[in-house]
């Protein structure tokens, strides 16, 4: 290979490989290229691409879009507060980009105390998930049924009264259905919310639905790839310029 040609290679694997990492450093602050010093919160080693950001904050200036982490009483959570979610995060793992996540909102129903009285979530834990953040397969589902009568017998069995009772209970779907679903889990009559656990390996009691929840389940996340680029711009750059036609 002619050395011309070969520095031409180089250079382009260079700049294919650096222009990720350059939009990762979102508002890069200049000399820090855009990653966070790592940070402990209660024992979870918060580091890029993850970041911590204040209460109330809606941007820092490290780290990578959608990463953010708040942590409130040495317990660090997903999101922004008050975000679409807020999940507490137990462990990451840096190695093969996943995290442990639970939902420990859903841990408020079921609360016999409550003066609105004992109820069973209504929305799935994965309902406001979404990039960067996937449900593993590696998951199982704790279902929650609501429903308006008795199911039926055959099926009984196979559920666990909620402490709400009234006609609610749980299940653990161990895997998905022939059809890669969870339509044989649906049942007449029922409403019915998922909430991922790890549960292990083997039969899972969901009798023990406060350990499953509070237990997690795995999240795996993309970094964001570069976004489309700006059409090339020539001349100075005008606000709003390239919204008329
Ligand atoms: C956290 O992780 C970062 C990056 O892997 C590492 O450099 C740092 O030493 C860790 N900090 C602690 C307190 O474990
Ligand atoms: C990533 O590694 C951790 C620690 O070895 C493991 O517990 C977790 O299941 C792995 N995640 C995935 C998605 O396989
Ligand atoms: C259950 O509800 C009572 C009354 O609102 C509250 O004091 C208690 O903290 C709740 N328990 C849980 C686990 O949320
Ligand atoms: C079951 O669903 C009904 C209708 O949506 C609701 O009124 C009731 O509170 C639910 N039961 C529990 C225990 O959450
Ligand atoms: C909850 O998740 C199940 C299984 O993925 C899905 O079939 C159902 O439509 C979801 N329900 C809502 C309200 O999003
Ligand atoms: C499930 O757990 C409950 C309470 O921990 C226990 O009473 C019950 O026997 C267990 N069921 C099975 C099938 O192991």
């Amino acid at each position: 290979m002619a050395p011309s040609l070969l520095v031409l290679v180089v250079s382009s694997v260079w700049t294919a490989l650096s222009l990720p990492l350059m939009m990762l450093g979102v508002a890069a602050d200049g000399e820090g290229g855009g990653r966070c010093p790592p940070v402990l919160c209660g024992n979870v080693n918060i580091s890029f691409p993850f970041r911590i950001v204040p209460e109330q904050a809606t941007d820092t200036n490290c780290g990578a879009i959608g990463f953010q982490v708040q942590c409130s009483n040495n317990t660090p959570y997903l999101g922004f507060y008050g975000g679409d979610y807020w999940f507490q995060i137990l462990n990451i793992f840096y190695g093969n980009g996943s995290m442990l996540v639970a939902d420990i909102r859903k841990l408020q129903d079921f609360n016999i105390s409550d003066p609105r009285g004992c109820h069973a979530p209504t929305s799935n834990s994965t309902t406001k998930l979404g990039y960067p953040f996937y449900n593993s397969p590696a998951n199982k589902n704790l279902i929650i049924y609501n429903c308006t009568r008795g199911p039926p017998t055959a099926e009984r069995e196979r559920l666990v009264e909620t402490v709400c009772h009234s006609n609610t209970f749980f299940r653990v779907a161990e895997s998905f259905d022939k059809s890669g679903g969870y339509s044989s889990y649906f049942l007449a009559g029922c409403d019915a919310v998922f909430i991922p656990v790890l549960g292990g390996s083997g039969k899972v009691n969901a009798s023990n639905y406060k350990e499953l929840i509070s237990d997690g389940f795995l999240l795996t996340w993309q970094l964001p790839s570069s976004p489309p680029l700006p059409p090339p711009t020539s001349g100075k750059f005008t606000p709003g310029a390239n919204k008329s036609v």
